[in-house]
């Protein structure tokens, strides 16, 4: 098994990871043999997950520059993933020179690579932990003393809550985020789609079986509009993800037509 020095000394190679897989689809290099071999199953269930991934990192380009526009010029971007092209930060600075970014990641090898890539930028810090920790990770947050807790914060949980089930209770996760934040702050959630396409549905049955990182809890739309509670959701709700306003700029989908069994929804909320 290879193990390149860049490797965190507690991980185990041998056993995939949620981070590393989605480094491996999105055709990055973070990733080890026991990944690429999980990701390959998945694969041959949903050929064309590398594209619901891409869309995915389409959204949440979107999603950041909407916030931005709407004034948020700090995010906290929870289950931030292994840094790929188009991170929060560059998104956000593109129009929000001063944008600060706090990730947070139980991934050991995204949180290093997060590490070492913001190494020499002091508006950004990368938190190993899990996220269903709220209080945990908002104190963790507090200590980086880059999040103004006073004023909003754009709160992104892309791709995230599908790895949180029923008993990990998301809605109040949402909640107690929210809550932990000032009036104000924008809640973003990207999510996989219980009745969606037969692949989707397939490749979480591979997350079921045997060596899965993390089994997935697909939901349906009511249900991913149920993760947001009371907060407001923004226009135009819960959708199927090319459809969250889609930029006629430089989105890679523009004018192509999205399928009624797409595979992920997204919104975005504001706590009032
Ligand atoms: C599919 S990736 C999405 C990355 C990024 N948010 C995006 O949409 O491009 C999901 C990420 O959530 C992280 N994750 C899953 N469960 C988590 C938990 N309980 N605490 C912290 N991170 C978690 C995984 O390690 C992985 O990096």
């Amino acid at each position: 098994m290879d193990r390149p020095n860049w490797v965190p000394p507690d991980v185990d190679v041998t056993r995939p990871s949620v981070a590393r897989l989605y480094d491996y689809h999105l055709g990055g290099s973070h990733n080890f043999e026991s990944d690429r071999a999980f990701g390959d199953r998945t694969l041959r269930t949903m050929p064309d997950l590398p594209e619901l991934l891409r869309d995915n990192r389409d959204f949440l380009r979107r999603v950041v520059r909407e916030l931005c526009a709407l004034g948020v010029d700090q995010f906290l971007d929870l289950g931030s993933g292994i840094p790929t092209v188009g991170n929060v930060h560059e998104v956000a600075r593109a129009s929000t020179p001063g944008a600060r970014v706090v990730c947070v990641d139980h991934d050991a090898v995204a949180v290093a690579h997060g590490r070492a890539l913001l190494a020499d930028d002091p508006q950004t810090a990368a938190v190993l932990a899990d996220v269903r920790e709220p209080d945990v990770v908002l104190a963790a947050v507090r200590r980086t003393c880059l999040i103004d807790f006073s004023r909003p914060v754009g709160v992104l949980m892309i791709a995230l809550l599908h790895f949180a089930h029923d008993e990990d209770r998301p809605r109040e996760l949402v909640a107690d985020y929210m809550g932990g934040l000032p009036v104000g702050s924008y809640p973003a959630i990207g999510h996989g789609r219980a009745d969606g396409s037969r692949g989707i549905r397939n490749a979480a049955a591979v997350y079921e079986g045997d060596r899965s990182p993390n089994p997935m809890r697909l939901r349906s739309a009511a249900e991913v509009v149920d993760l947001f509670g009371s907060l407001t959701l923004l226009d135009p709700g819960v959708v199927l993800l090319p459809r969250r306003h889609p930029d006629a700029v430089d989105d890679r989908r523009a004018g192509s037509a999205v399928a009624d069994d797409y595979p992920g929804f997204g919104g975005l909320g504001r706590r009032d």
